[in-house]
C-alpha cells in the first residue's frame, strides 16, 4: 500500500492501514454475527488503540443493587409508569452499583422522562428485558416536543437487556410534513436521546418506530453501541437510526438498522467514528452530514466505517454538505461495503438541499478532504454509481478510490459523474470518472 500524499498517510498511520491490511483490498467479508472476540483478535493492534479511550465501564463485580420498577409501583398495563420508573432510576442512581430492572414479557407506557445525573454510582446500567412504549398522546410533549427518553449527564452508563423501546411513532408520522404536505414542519421527538454520557455501553436491544429519531448520541464521550436492531418503516418520515452529534470515541458494531431515513448519520463535533458491521437498509444509507446548514460551521474527522451490507436504500455511503458553511469533514475511510440496488452508492453531495425552497450558489463550503473508499461493490439502482457534487468555491480534495466495482442492478450502465474534485489514487475503479 502506497499512499503518497502526507496527509493520507497520517490517516492510514492513525491505525487505519490494519484494517487494510489485515482484511486485504480483495478479501471482503461481511459477517454480522463476528463476535467482539475474534475481532479483537483479528484487528488487536487497532482495538488495543481504541480501548484505551474507548473503556467501557468495568462489568459489575461488587454486588449489584436492582430496583426492578415494578416494585416502585410500574403496573405494565396501559397506564403510565413514568412515577415509578423515575423512583427506580434516583435509587439506582445514589446506590454503587444501580441496575433499574425493567422486567421482560410486559410493556410499560412512558411520557417524555429524563433519567439524569451525574449519580453517586460507580456504574448504573438499566436493563431492559421487557418492553418501554412511548405514549402517543402529543400533548404529553407539549414542554418539550424533542425529545423522549433522555439520559442526561450520567457517567459509567449501561443500557442493555434483550428488551425493546418502542417510540410508537405512527401519529407523529401521520401527523409530519413530509407525510401530509398541508401540514406546517414541526419537529417530532427523538426517542432516545443520551446527552453529555461518558463511558457509555448501549447493547442489545431493539429500537423500534421512533417518533422522529430513534437513538442520538449528543456530546458524549467513549461510547459504545452493540448489537442493536432499530427498525421503523421505510417510508415513515425522519427516523434515522442513529445519530451521533458532537460525539467522540465512539463504535457501532454489529447492529441492523432499517428505517425510514439515515441508518447512521454522523454530523458536526463529531470524530473517532467507527461503525463496523452494520447492515442497512432501507433508508438513506449512512451519512456524514448535513453539514454547514445556515452557513454553520461543521468539523467531522476520523470517522471509518467497515463492513457493511447496504441494500434498497437511496444512498450508500455519503457526505452533504449546504453551500454556504465552512468547517470541515476529513479523514474519512469507507471500505469492505457491499451495495445491494442503492440508487447512489458512493456519493459526495455539496449542494444538498432540504427545503423548499432552491438553495443559491455561495461562496463557501464544509471542506471535504481524505476520504478513501475501499473494497465497495455491489449493485446501483441509478445510472450515475459514484457521484462527486463538489462546490466550485471549496472543491474536494485527496479523493481515494480502490477497489471500486459497481454495477446496475439488472440491466444497464453505469457512469461515475465528477465535479470539481480531486483524486489522490484511483485504482481498479469502475465506473470511474472520465478525469482520472
Ligand atoms: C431496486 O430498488 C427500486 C427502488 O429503489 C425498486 O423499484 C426495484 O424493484 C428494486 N430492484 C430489485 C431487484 O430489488
Ligand atoms: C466546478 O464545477 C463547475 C460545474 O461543473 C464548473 O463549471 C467549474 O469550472 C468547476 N470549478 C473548478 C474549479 O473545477
Amino acid at each position: 500500500m502506497n499512499y503518497n500524499n502526507p496527509k493520507l498517510h497520517f490517516l492510514l498511520s492513525l491505525s487505519l492501514a490494519l484494517f487494510i491490511a489485515s482484511n486485504g483490498p480483495l478479501s471482503f467479508s461481511f459477517n454480522p454475527n463476528q463476535n467482539d472476540g475474534r475481532r479483537s483478535t483479528h484487528n488487536g493492534v487497532l482495538m488495543t488503540r481504541f480501548s484505551r479511550s474507548t473503556r467501557s465501564p468495568s462489568p459489575s463485580s461488587s454486588s449489584p443493587q436492582v430496583f426492578n420498577v415494578d416494585d416502585f409501583g410500574a403496573r405494565g398495563d396501559r397506564s403510565d409508569d413514568s412515577q415509578a420508573f423515575y423512583k427506580a432510576w434516583n435509587r439506582a442512581c445514589s446506590s454503587k452499583f444501580g441496575v433499574v430492572l425493567v422486567p421482560k414479557n410486559r410493556v410499560y407506557h412512558l411520557k417524555p422522562i429524563t433519567f439524569s445525573g451525574p449519580c453517586k454510582s460507580s456504574q448504573i446500567t438499566m436493563r431492559i428485558s421487557g418492553t418501554i412504549k412511548a405514549s402517543p398522546r402529543r400533548s404529553d410533549y407539549e414542554k418539550d416536543t424533542r425529545h423522549w427518553m433522555v439520559f442526561d449527564n450520567v457517567q459509567n452508563l449501561r443500557v442493555e437487556g434483550g428488551g425493546t423501546i418502542n417510540g410508537n411513532g405512527r401519529k407523529w408520522w401521520r401527523n409530519s410534513c413530509k407525510i401530509n404536505k398541508a401540514l406546517p414542519c414541526t419537529h417530532a421527538p427523538t426517542a432516545v436521546t443520551f446527552y453529555e454520557c461518558k463511558n457509555l455501553r448501549v447493547a442489545n436491544l431493539r429500537s423500534k418506530n421512533a417518533q422522529q429519531m430513534h437513538i442520538n448520541f449528543q456530546k458524549c464521550e467513549n461510547v459504545q453501541a452493540v448489537n442493536l436492531r432499530v427498525i421503523a418503516p421505510g417510508n415513515s418520515p425522519n427516523t434515522d437510526g442513529i445519530h451521533i452529534t458532537d460525539t467522540q470515541d465512539i463504535q457501532i458494531m454489529n447492529s441492523v438498522i432499517r428505517t425510514g431515513d439515515d441508518c447512521i448519520s454522523i454530523v458536526s463535533g463529531s470524530k473517532n467514528v467507527r461503525a463496523t458491521d452494520i447492515t442497512c437498509g432501507p433508508g438513506h444509507g449512512i451519512s456524514i452530514g448535513s453539514l454547514g446548514a445556515d452557513n454553520s460551521e461543521a468539523e467531522v474527522s476520523n470517522v471509518m466505517v467497515n463492513r457493511a451490507r447496504i441494500s434498497g436504500t437511496t444512498n450508500g455511503v455519503r457526505i452533504k454538505t449546504w453551500q454556504g458553511g465552512s468547517g470541515y469533514a476529513k479523514n474519512i475511510l469507507f471500505q469492505n461495503i457491499e451495495m445491494i440496488n442503492v440508487t447512489n452508492p458512493i456519493i459526495i453531495d455539496q449542494n444538498y438541499c432540504d427545503q423548499d425552497e432552491p438553495c443559491h450558489e455561495k461562496r463557501s463550503a464544509v471542506k471535504i478532504s481524505d476520504v478513501v473508499y475501499n473494497n465497495i461493490r455491489g449493485t446501483s439502482d441509478s445510472e450515475v454509481a459514484v457521484k462527486f457534487e463538489c462546490s466550485r468555491s471549496s472543491p474536494c480534495e485527496g479523493i481515494s478510490l480502490t477497489n471500486v466495482n459497481l454495477v446496475r442492478e439488472g440491466d444497464g450502465v453505469v457512469e461515475a459523474s465528477c465535479e470539481n474534485v480531486s483524486f489522490d489514487k484511483s485504482g481498479r475503479v469502475f465506473p470511474r470518472c472520465s478525469n482520472t
